[in-house]
């Protein structure tokens, strides 16, 4: 069920330049809240829309979230201070599906594709190998907190400043060549779901992945974010806000 709110920002901070790590009260959020779930956030007066912002970690009353300033929306929310009061609605949306047989499973994200992933990584209880990329060092967030709760995590940059040198689909995919895996979970820029999708369906793995699209409403309204499925007809579009935002890969279409 979701819930609007006017939340009391209770913890923020700034862990890399632009990006912003918040949270706020919220006992009715916190406690339905799965991984994978969004919010829908009213930024303040420079914008008409709210944004959709995934949720990080919900516990004890408390919602995460971590977002990248983008424009004149997140810009206003980045603003906010401790003990400011924010309008959120949510949780919102399907999130990634856990399944008690669920044996490896593999979590990957990119950029600031990595934030949803770690209440799924939570909930898996330190079962997952985690692959995280980043497009350099300097942009590298989380990566310890994934450590606490994660059986292995494998880090890289893009241009090989830390860790892994190369996109991080890669290192999945040899990763994959020497260990089993029942479910992917992936979230990130689209060239990298692109490239998870491929490698899990050439080795038929189920792949959940998270998509990030404008949204308007957030409740399955407005069409504003509409993806395209492998399905004809009536169902050629699932709306990103409520059948998603996380679809097994072979639902959807992946279009630039
Ligand atoms: Fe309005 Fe999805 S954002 S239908």
């Amino acid at each position: 069920m979701k819930h609007t709110e006017l939340c009391k920002l209770i913890s923020r901070s700034e862990p890399i330049p632009g990006i912003f790590d918040f949270t706020i009260e919220s006992e009715n959020i916190a406690k339905e809240a799965q991984c994978g779930q969004f919010l829908h956030i009213n930024c303040g007066e420079s914008t008409f829309l709210r944004r959709p912002i995934s949720i990080c970690d919900a516990y004890d009353g408390k919602v995460r979230f971590i977002f990248e300033v983008k424009g004149a929306g997140t810009r206003e929310l980045s603003k906010k201070q401790t003990g400011d009061m924010i309008d959120v609605m949510g949780p919102l949306g399907h999130g990634f599906e856990i399944k008690d047989n669920v044996k490896n499973p593999v979590v990957i994200g990119g950029g600031i594709g990595v934030f949803p992933l770690y209440k799924l990584a939570k909930e898996l209880h330190g079962r997952a190998d985690v692959f995280l990329g980043f497009r350099s060092k300097d942009r590298v967030v989380m990566e310890s907190e994934f450590e606490s709760v994660s059986n292995m995590v494998i880090t890289g940059t893009d241009d090989g400043s830390y860790g892994y040198s190369g996109y991080i689909a890669s290192a999945m995919e040899q990763y994959l060549n020497f260990h089993d895996c029942t479910m992917i979970y992936s979230c990130g820029p689209m060239p990298m779901l692109k490239a998870v999708k491929k490698i899990a369906e050439e080795r038929g793995i189920p792949c959940q992945i998270s998509l990030e699209q404008r949204m308007g409403c957030g409740i399955g309204a407005c069409l504003v974010c509409s993806c395209e499925t492998v399905n004809g007809g009536a169902d050629k579009y699932a709306k990103v806000c409520t059948n998603g935002p996380v679809f097994y890969s072979e639902e959807v279409t992946l279009n630039d």
